[in-house]
């Protein structure tokens, strides 16, 4: 999937690139610590992360082709990581979309806020564990695709820039 950055707003007469949001979406390579026993990776709230970690949950027994996710956080960073199997992340910031392949359990998928995220095509037995910046709050979720949108638009619009 390729992601086009767009052109968003004039300044002085000259067109302006859009700073990608989704380049904040990255893939953090944590610690790990290769033995001949088995190998070990930890991870450390605002050291190998931009955030405190306040909440850990993970989904597993996902059946084949189960799509889950759906939805953007308005404050809540996370961090993803396929502890085992493999499965893929879709993050949209509402003016484009990127694909993750996660499959390794010392790569981490970072999200900040207000990213769209798809999760999908789990392999069998995969693990996904997610490190959360904040405790579960149902009002931070925005679940509505048209609604995300507006909230970005009317974001970016307020600060009269791309928003970002
Ligand atoms: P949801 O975040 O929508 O799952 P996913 O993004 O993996 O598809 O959460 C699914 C359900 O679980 C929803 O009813 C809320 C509940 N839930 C909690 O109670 N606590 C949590 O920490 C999380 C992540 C979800």
């Amino acid at each position: 999937m390729i992601y086009l950055p767009h052109i968003t707003g004039t300044r002085g007469g000259v067109s302006v690139l859009r700073e990608e949001r989704l380049s904040k979406c990255k893939i953090i390579e944590l610690p790990k610590i290769t033995d001949a026993k088995g190998n070990l990776t930890f991870i450390e709230g605002n050291v190998h992360l931009p955030f405190a970690i306040k909440r850990v949950y993970y989904t597993y027994d996902v059946p084949g082709g189960e799509v889950r996710g759906g939805h953007a956080h308005k404050n809540l960073q996370q961090l993803i990581i396929a502890m085992s199997g493999s499965f893929d992340v879709i993050l949209d910031d509402g003016y484009g979309e990127k694909k993750f392949h996660l499959s390794r359990a010392y790569y981490g998928l970072y999200i900040p806020p207000m990213t769209w995220r798809v999760l999908e095509n789990f392999s069998s037995g995969s693990v996904c564990l997610v490190l959360v910046s904040e405790l579960y709050d149902e009002k931070d979720y925005v679940r509505d695709y048209e609604i995300f949108k507006k909230i970005v638009q009317s974001t970016s619009n307020s600060l009269g820039t791309n928003g970002k």
